[in-house]
């Protein structure tokens, strides 16, 4: 099988593996508690605060551990916005937040419900016909009660890269809080939060040869920001709830490994990624490519094709052996064309339902791409006969 689905989610690293069932086998202990092995399974959560910390230049203080990225985008959004009305802040409930229109429905869904349930407004900022925010529009966005900024690192569809340094600036300088939904780039290109400027910023394993159901939250010392999730006041308060230790321990794990192989790994994915497209648009007439063509992840490809349906060549793939997505895997199954299609403005009718994503990996090689991109003709060539017929 020729695994191309890896923005949907990536296979565990043997080394995450190996790591995680040692502490499933061995380290039972709960991290609360003040026993020799509590105290060993403490040190081992500690260590993986420290290991996801440094891949994104943070201090492990700042780390907080989540359930995966949906989870962290949540607590990110609600927890600076009720933040406000602790600190007796006139902003806060009915305050502003900004977003773009392509983001993941962990944010979008969020965002809503911040405007259904606290009476928040939303400001949903277009993108261009590559996906990207034009951080001038950012700036014009911002009112005297604007709460929170949050926009995607990259997109998990298009594998857009939007321009975060440009927008960080601008929110410094009006002093608004900005979170970065960075699920699909932590782990696959170099992200350092005081680079890039930000105060908050999702992450999740499983996007990165880790674990599912285990991710993080950074948040900048001095962010306002307060806790959702009450219990025993695990995670500094933060978020509560006996520590997922094997989960956080593979984590950390395929922190250290993704930091280890990154710039090798990005080098040879790009390759790939950039034979995969001239194949396509040399072989397949009408091919158009979604996304920015430089500003890009290094392993994505996501291509339109007129009058076809995305889902038929993902079915017709899956019958040689090859996965891809038909979309983001989130929105697979639901009929409407995907809403970052639409959001770039521009792109025809009949290219809106035949779009598929490939997103490569570790497994793949040379050979798994001369293969895609000969499937892929073929196919393209007979659906297009059978519906013209
Ligand atoms: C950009 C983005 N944000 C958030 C998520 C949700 O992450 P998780 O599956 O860890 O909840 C995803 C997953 O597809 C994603 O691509």
């Amino acid at each position: 099988m020729i695994y191309l689905d890896h923005a949907a989610t990536t296979p565990l690293h043997p080394e995450v593996a190996a790591v995680m069932y040692d502490v499933m086998q061995k380290c039972y202990g709960n991290p609360s508690t003040t026993y020799t092995i509590g105290r060993e399974a403490r040190e081992l959560l500690e260590n993986a605060r420290k290991q996801v910390a440094d891949l994104i230049c943070a201090q492990p203080e700042e780390i907080i551990f989540t359930s995966g990225g949906t989870e962290s985008d949540f607590l990110a959004l609600w927890g600076v916005v009720c933040s406000h009305k602790e600190q007796g802040s006139k902003k806060g409930r009915g305050s502003h937040i900004i977003t773009s229109s392509i983001e993941h429905h962990a944010v979008l869904n969020n965002s809503a419900n911040l405007a259904k349930y606290l009476d928040c407004t939303v400001t949903y900022l277009p993108v261009d016909g590559d996906g990207l925010i034009d951080p001038a529009d950012v700036k014009q966005a911002i009112r005297s009660d604007t709460t929170l900024i949050s926009i995607m690192h990259a997109n998990n569809e298009i594998g857009t890269i939007e321009p975060i340094e440009e927008i960080a600036s601008i929110a410094r300088e009006e002093g608004v809080p900005f979170h970065i939904d960075a699920v699909q780039t932590v782990g696959h290109i170099p992200v350092d939060v005081n680079k890039l400027g930000v105060d908050l910023l999702s992450l999740s394993g499983h996007k990165f040869y880790g674990p599912k159901g285990v991710g993080a939250l950074y948040v900048r010392q001095g962010t306002p920001f307060t806790s959702l999730l009450q219990g025993g006041g695990q995670e500094r308060g933060y978020r509560s709830g006996t520590e997922n230790l094997p989960g956080i321990v593979g984590l950390g794990k395929a922190a250290v490994i993704a930091q280890r192989d990154m710039e090798k790994e990005q080098q040879r994915l790009e390759k790939l990624r950039d034979a995969l497209i001239k194949g396509i648009e040399e072989q397949i007439p009408g091919a158009r490519l979604n996304g920015h063509r430089t500003k890009r992840l290094p392993h994505n490809v996501n291509f339109a094709f007129p009058n076809i349906e995305g889902e038929s060549l993902l079915l017709g793939l899956d019958l040689q052996g090859i996965a891809v997505s038909s979309g983001s895997a989130c929105s697979t199954g639901s009929e409407e064309p995907s809403h970052v299609l639409r959001a770039l403005g521009g792109l025809p009718d009949q290219y809106l339902n035949g779009a598929i994503r490939m997103t490569l990996g570790r497994s793949n090689t040379e050979e798994d791409i001369t293969t895609v991109i000969e499937a892929l003709a073929t196919l393209v060539k007979k659906l297009n006969q059978l519906f013209s017929s």
